[in-house]
């Protein structure tokens, strides 16, 4: 077995694995084991390449200066001019967007998302039973306006929580509404949601008005979640 040979191999196949997981990283999937095989890869293809340059010094000097006259040839001066400006142009930040230009390929905004909350407070001066009620609107609705009703099992209105809104400022939040039911127990909380003429309505019954906190919402397409806080 030749050593020069299998430096050679060695530093073809690490460098292989180097440059996908480099591309990888690029495109930054950077799973921690692309991030360790990359890392370990680096190491290996940089302590066997030392060999490699060693074994082939001869051929380097070769390409480098002329072996008759000692002067050194056009290709050593072509190829320092060409790394000496990329790594100018490096160290001095200039190529930063095609160091940063894989980015686009990331997925996703990694920052924690938020939503907002309209807070209100309705039914003030009512002699109600205190609630909160928390209402996050589901993607596809969320620029509709949204008004809050009781109304019996029968589908009789009898009190509203929230009016429709009839001029919106900003875009329209998710509610977070402090309000008061005077109704009796079984009712039906009835959510209206309205988008450029069109209204959809859906309906919670709430059975028990214990204190505590009960979930309203099941998937439906308008309500991501939603509950009722009996103070
Ligand atoms: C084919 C050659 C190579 C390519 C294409 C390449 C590419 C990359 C890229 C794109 C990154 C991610 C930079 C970032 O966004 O933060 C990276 C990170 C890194 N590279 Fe390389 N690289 C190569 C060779 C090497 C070598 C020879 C080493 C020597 C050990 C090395 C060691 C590292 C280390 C330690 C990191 C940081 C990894 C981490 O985040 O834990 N790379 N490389």
């Amino acid at each position: 077995m030749k050593n020069k040979n299998l430096i050679s191999l060695t530093v073809s196949i690490a460098f292989f694995i180097l440059a996908s997981t480099g591309i990888l990283l690029y495109v930054k999937q950077k799973a921690h084991f692309i991030e360790m095989t990359h890392t370990i890869f680096g190491m290996l293809f940089i302590s066997f390449a030392v060999f490699h340059i060693m074994n082939n010094w001869d051929s380097i000097k070769a390409y480098s200066k002329d072996r008759k006259t000692g002067s050194i040839k056009k290709e050593l001066v072509v190829a320092s001019l060409i790394t000496g400006i990329i790594l100018v142009l490096s160290v001095t930040e200039v190529l930063e967007p095609i160091a940063e230009f894989g980015k686009i390929f990331a997925s996703g905004d990694k920052r924690p998302s938020t939503i907002n909350f309209a807070e209100k407070k309705t039914q003030d001066s009512t002699s109600g039973q205190p609630v909160v009620l928390l209402i996050q609107k589901n993607k596809g609705a969320s620029s509709s306006s949204l008004s809050v009703e009781v109304a019996d099992t029968t589908g009789k209105v009898l009190e509203t929580l929230v009016a429709p809104e009839k001029e919106m400022k900003g875009p329209p939040a998710n509610l977070l509404l402090q309000t008061k039911i005077a109704s009796p127990v079984p009712f039906d909380i009835i959510f209206t949601f309205s988008q450029e003429g069109k209204t959809s309505k859906v309906s919670r019954r709430v059975k028990t008005m214990d204190s505590g906190v009960q979930g309203l919402a099941k998937e439906d397409g308008l309500i991501e979640r939603a509950y009722l806080d009996v103070q």
